[in-house]
């Protein structure tokens, strides 16, 4: 059989082929990868190119979707034409399948963009004697074999106008291949996602333009549920003990979500109408009280979850105002306590492919761990308490304007406040720093005690005169009333210091009997992956010197910032990564540390404010 060479412009490319070869698989040869959504049927368009020689005549097929004009001008369907002749091609941009990178703080990745939400322009046929196809069956035929009717009316109630209004120029909507919308003109830029990461303090949400995967506008703001408790056993209490408090809960996350959708479109310009798929990730309580499931299980031994899988609901049937037709996608849990957040992190963070020993922690309200060793993923979760987060430290609060992020104390005390402004509390990267530089100059002892005035005679003058003995017990000022905002003065007490010593041993302890599960110890890490807002922020040097990560080489340590809104943003914007992470969620093995001999005690130990010795 003859053979011919086919070039591709503009980067030359060339491949020799039998006769008879279609373009696209001639193409493919190259190493191009052409967009196909019809499946190289004909019908979307998609794969066009410039062939003006070398190649058979039009197709029927071609002469229905390409202008006269067009096909004068040598554009040509590369699912349809075939090769007869040596071919000089020019690959449009717009006809290349689109590899994005979206950035995770700390690394990059390459991702496909494959949303599993599609739009499509159709131009279709106005109806005619010779072609009276119902409304329906002439988009759905003009969408492939592969497209499937809508599942509920209100897309079939809207079409016979909406056609007609638009002179057959719409674009349709799918959804996991089913038809959820027809929209009239060609709107298939203004396609959007929205993937949010359900934390027990805060929740992020990230507004993506699907066709890119590009992130257009981050809202954030705390969980409102927390007026029913600041943790999970508290909010899992609630819900069981009041049916009224479990709708209470759910609208509670509900209003979060629809405000943070309104200040993202505000900001952006983006309707809530083209939003039509949110991603989310939580804990496994935070999926249960989404979507109004009482988490009772989770409350009592044997701590079992309602489900584990990952659901898809209705935007409408959650009262989420963005498209009515658009879909809620909760992402998979690994177990009770460890969830679909935890499950955001190792896809975010490669950990599925480690070849070797990898650990990551999420620090949050709950700390996630994840160790990953030869292909094995280990998952747990420690109760840390919000204090890394700015609740329950009495001058405490979150990562934004007017937070102490850093301190460091030498003859007097000197803090980095976020936005350079007056201090108005202190964030989590901001209280570990503080009571690292509190022990290291002797004004708290390791055990967490902190001095008396005449106790801490050693420290310069400036930094002493900071210690205040009042009815409460003793504080420390960060900030006097005259270098603070609204001049109150920012104190750290001595029951703050408490609190961060238990939320630090929960996670040192957690961390610990995870590097036994695997036989190994802090010198066999490869890379320690900090996430979270405060991970993000946190100097190592300081949570190594309190005792908060086990004794890890400081340069193998790296921040991966909020890692579970990631793998929330690349479920969103990727199928083939949606499926990773429901391989992700089934293969990873749920350690319970609290059945583990041993974790008191360790905890106990691991109170202590200085690096800890690991133990064998
Ligand atoms: S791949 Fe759809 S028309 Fe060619």
């Amino acid at each position: 059989m003859a053979e011919f060479t086919v070039t591709f412009l503009p980067d030359n490319g060339s491949v020799t082929v039998a006769s008879g070869t279609l373009l696209a698989e001639a193409a493919r040869e190259a190493g191009l990868r052409l967009q196909s959504p019809c499946g190289g049927q004909g019908r979307c368009g998609k794969c066009r190119l410039q062939a003006p020689t070398g190649v058979d005549s039009p197709t029927p097929v071609e002469m229905r979707i390409l202008s006269p004009a067009q096909l004068n001008d040598g554009w040509r369907l590369a699912c349809q034409t075939r090769v007869v002749g040596d071919a000089l091609v020019t690959v449009p941009e717009s006809s290349l399948v689109v590899e994005h990178r979206i950035m995770v703080e700390g690394a990059e990745r390459e991702l496909l963009v494959e949303p599993n939400v599609r739009k499509l322009s159709l131009r279709l046929p106005a109806p005619s004697l010779e072609d009276p196809r119902a409304d329906l069956n002439r988009v759905l035929e003009a969408l492939g074999d592969d497209a499937l009717p809508p599942a509920r009316l209100e897309p079939l109630q809207h079409l016979p106008g909406l056609l007609r209004r638009s002179d057959y120029q719409v674009t349709a909507v799918l959804a996991d291949s089913r038809l959820v919308a027809v929209e009239a003109g060609d709107t298939t830029e203004e396609t959007y996602g929205l993937a949010v990461d359900v934390g027990t303090t805060t929740v992020v949400a990230y507004l993506c333009h699907l066709p890119t995967g590009a992130v257009v506008a981050v809202a954030s703001d705390l969980n409102s549920q927390a007026q029913y408790g600041g943790d999970v056993i508290s909010r899992i209490q609630a819900a069981t003990s009041d049916p009224e408090d479990l709708r209470g809960l759910n609208r509670a996350i509900i209003a979060v979500i629809n405000d943070l959708v309104a200040r993202a479109s505000h900001e952006t310009g983006v309707s809530p109408q083209a939003i039509y798929e949110i991603a989310i990730v939580g804990n496994t309580c935070m999926s249960h009280l989404l979507l109004g499931v009482s988490p009772a299980g989770l409350g009592t031994v044997p701590f079992v979850s309602s489900f584990r899988s990952p659901q898809t609901v209705r935007a409408a049937s959650l009262g989420i105002d963005v498209n009515p037709e658009g879909s809620i996608y909760v992402a998979p849990n690994i177990g009770s306590f460890v969830g679909a957040d935890t499950v955001g992190v190792i896809l975010a963070g490669e950990l599925d492919r480690s070849d070797n020993l990898r650990i990551a922690v999420d620090i949050g309200t709950n700390g996630e761990i994840v160790v990953a060793k030869e292909g094995e993923l280990y998952a747990c979760s420690t109760a840390a308490g919000p204090a890394f987060e700015g609740a329950k430290i009495s001058c405490g609060m979150r990562a934004s304007v007017g937070a102490i992020d850093a301190v460091r104390i030498d003859d007097e005390v000197d803090c980095h406040v976020i936005g350079d402004v007056r201090p108005r509390g202190l964030c989590g990267s901001g209280l570990v720093d503080a009571i690292a530089e509190l022990v290291r100059v002797g004004a708290v002892a390791e055990t967490g005690r902190m001095l008396t005035r005449g106790e801490a005679s050693a420290l310069p003058e400036k930094v002493r005169e900071r210690l205040v003995e009042n009815e409460h017990g003793m504080e420390f000022a960060l900030a006097r009333a005259d270098e603070a905002y609204a001049d109150e003065p920012l104190t750290l007490t001595a029951r703050d210091v408490r609190e961060t010593q238990l939320a630090k041993a929960a996670i040192y302890g957690g961390m610990e009997l995870m590097l036994h599960q695997v036989g190994a110890e802090p010198g066999d890490v490869a890379q320690l992956l900090l996430a979270g807002a405060f991970g993000n922020y946190i100097r190592r040097e300081s949570a190594l010197a309190i005792g908060l990560i086990p004794s890890v080489a400081a340069e193998r340590i790296v921040s991966i910032g909020n890692a579970a809104g990631v793998g929330a943003r690349l479920m969103l914007c990727s199928l083939s990564e949606r499926r990773r992470a429901q391989e992700i969620a089934r293969s990873t093995v749920h350690v319970e540390l609290s059945r583990r001999e041993g974790f008191y005690d360790r905890f106990a130990d691991a109170m202590m404010l200085r690096s800890l010795p690991f133990e064998r």
